[in-house]
């Protein structure tokens, strides 16, 4: 197995088990490969929208991203929101989630972010505390 690379996600991804990866982290079905197309299209290089996968030898074993929200708090800052971090299995314990959040928290800064979020369950606390992330207070959700 190569070394794997942390990249911004493109159309072929759809054929290099995206949505693989995507269901081990929550529901994710395939959806058409226009809507995936359409969808990534529509965000790339808007600013607000960083969509970004682990690839090692022409698959993906891993994804996650970076949204972009603008305040009107902090001098109209902005604030990074990463989502739904997952790595492939059989690729865990190598280092490629540590990589891709890394790279995704990097990106925060990059465009200005004062700070970069997420939402996680109590056990994965330990993973992100090891990319330099604090736990601060409760996350509260309204299901529909
Ligand atoms: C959480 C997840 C993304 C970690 O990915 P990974 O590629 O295995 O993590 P890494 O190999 O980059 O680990 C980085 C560090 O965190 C540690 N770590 C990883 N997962 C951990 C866990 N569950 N508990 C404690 N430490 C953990 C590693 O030991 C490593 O430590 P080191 O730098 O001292 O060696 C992966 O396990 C996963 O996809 N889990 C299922 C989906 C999920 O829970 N996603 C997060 C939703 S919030």
């Amino acid at each position: 197995m190569g070394a794997f690379k942390v990249r911004y996600m493109e159309s072929g991804d759809y054929d290099r088990g995206l949505f693989e990866v995507l269901q081990q982290l929550t529901a994710s079905p395939k959806v058409e490969r226009q809507v995936f197309e359409k969808l990534l299209e529509e965000v790339k290089g808007d600013g607000y929208y960083h969509w970004m996968v682990v690839e090692v030898d022409g698959l993906v074993v891993g994804c996650g991203s970076l949204v972009v929200e603008r305040k009107l708090i902090h001098s109209c800052g902005l604030v990074g929101h990463v989502e739904d971090i997952v790595v492939d299995e059989s690729f865990r314990g190598k280092g490629a989630g540590k990589a891709l959040l890394e790279k995704l928290s990097g990106k925060a800064k990059e465009v200005g972010c004062y700070k970069a979020t997420l939402d996680c369950q109590d056990d994965r606390v330990p993973f992100y505390e090891k990319c330099n992330y604090k736990r601060r207070g409760a996350q509260m959700a309204l299901y529909f």
